[in-house]
């Protein structure tokens, strides 16, 4: 009446039953070990290992005010100043044995996806000074897969170009600028900076999409992932700000500019009228291009031309790639009637807070004010700036200095890091 049936195996059936036993667990293994090795890089994460990282950076994140108060009083506090201060020396010991190095400081050292992996970016990154920022840039935005090209001004210390060289000959992807110039506060120099960078990037490399340049005071505010996806969605345009000159500063292209030791002077020789077709419009020195941008500057012989001309105007950089944007012929570019202006806060180049523009937003102001201290009336971001900065859509934000505000970059590398790795699960 009853069925009998075994939970057990019949005796000759043990020896199947052990090896099914053994087999199964072993291939849960297997699968175990696999999601592992694919899945745990949470060792990436920056832990609290600095001394900035007394303060509580998602507290800082979340604005709150306490926190942000903490951290603007210890940004000023001689002692803890002194404990974040690394200088050109350390650096060159500490890249000495690069596999440490790359370990230490948490470099990723493998795609950390595949649409990362299939969409390489070029930087140019033009530096002077402050070895601690110049690394904690490169470390933040460094990926196997992408190419930098970092421009040292010939002025730099020895020192600090040691450092650079050191750090660089770490990586394959990583690489000091063929060519470096003296570069002179608003002069053609800091553009020529950036076109040897591009000329260098161009030929290393075919594969790279995007061109992007970078000084030693950005800092990015969004992940590799996230930049490569922002610049996917351009569907092959540039973006950067080129608008309408306003008046009173054409005199930078109407005049002869000129170099007396060491400053870039306005002299009354006027200038031949530009060689384009269209005005020249105004802008400034950050871009997001394409490849074909960067082979159009290199190569085009009406680029040429017009680079030419340009050479003797007062920061070049605002009206030279504002304008190349707006030919017809340049690829990537937008049409020059006035309706199709990008301001700053409309390209995804970079972030800017310029002091005339802080204010009360609800009443027209166009961002808070600035939670730093401004230089040359340019916000250098305190950490009470991070919250509103990440809700905007640029990929990099200009100004930061480690050595006004450190929690500031603590605090946005350790943000960015954690985003990257929480992608990934
Ligand atoms: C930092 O602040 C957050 C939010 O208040 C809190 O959840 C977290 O435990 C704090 N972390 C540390 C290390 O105190
Ligand atoms: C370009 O870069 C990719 C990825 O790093 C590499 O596989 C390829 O060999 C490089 N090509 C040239 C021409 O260097």
């Amino acid at each position: 009446m009853f069925r009998k049936f075994r939970i057990l195996p019949t005796r000759r059936g043990w020896k199947k039953f052990l090896l099914l036993v053994a087999f199964a667990s072993f291939a849960c293994c297997v699968i175990h070990m696999r999601i592992k090795l694919t899945i745990d890089h949470s060792w990436l994460d920056f832990t609290d290992i600095e001394p900035e990282d007394k303060c509580n950076c998602t507290k800082i994140l979340q604005q709150d005010p306490e926190e942000i108060e903490q951290a603007k009083i210890l940004s000023i506090t001689v002692d803890f100043r002194k404990k974040i201060r690394t200088t050109d020396e350390q650096f060159i010991e500490l890249a000495r044995d690069c596999d440490k190095f790359i370990q230490m400081r948490k470099y990723l050292t493998t795609p950390l996806t595949q649409e990362e992996e299939e969409f390489p970016i070029a930087y140019s990154i033009v530096i002077h000074h402050k070895i601690q920022t110049f690394e904690r840039l490169l470390r933040s935005i460094y990926a196997p897969q992408n190419f930098y090209c970092i421009h040292v001004d010939k002025k730099s210390p020895p020192s600090f170009l040691s450092a650079v060289l050191r750090i660089t000959s770490c990586f394959e992807n990583v690489f000091i600028s063929s060519r470096l110039e003296n570069v002179v506060y608003a002069s053609w120099s800091r553009v020529q900076a950036d076109i040897n960078c591009m000329k260098d990037l161009y030929s290393r490399n075919t594969t790279w999409k995007y061109f992007l340049n970078l000084c030693g005071q950005d800092f990015p505010l969004k992940t590799n992932l996230e930049i490569v996806r922002k610049l996917k969605a351009l569907k092959g345009k540039n973006s950067l700000e080129t608008e309408k000159t306003p008046a009173g500063k054409e005199v930078r292209w109407k005049k002869h500019h000129e170099v007396v030791k060491g400053v870039l002077e306005r002299t009354n020789k006027d200038k031949d009228p530009p060689p384009i077709d269209i005005p020249v419009f105004c802008g400034g020195a950050y871009i997001v291009v394409t490849r074909d941008f960067v082979g159009f500057v290199l190569k085009d012989p009406k680029a040429l031309k017009f680079i030419e001309w340009a050479k003797d105007g007062y920061s070049p950089d605002e009206f030279l790639w504002a304008t190349l944007q707006r030919m017809p012929s340049t690829p990537g570019s937008i049409p020059s009637n006035f309706r199709y202006d990008v301001t700053d806060v409309n390209s995804i180049a970079r972030l800017v807070k310029w002091q005339f523009f802080e204010g009360v937003q609800s009443k027209g102001a166009m961002y808070p004010p600035c939670s730093g201290r401004h230089v040359r009336a340019v916000c250098v971001y305190g950490a009470g700036d991070l919250g509103w900065m990440l809700q905007q859509h640029h990929l990099f934000a200009n100004k930061f200095d480690t050595d006004m505000d450190p929690f500031a970059v603590r605090c946005l590398e350790k943000y960015l890091r954690h985003q990257a790795l929480k992608a990934l699960i």
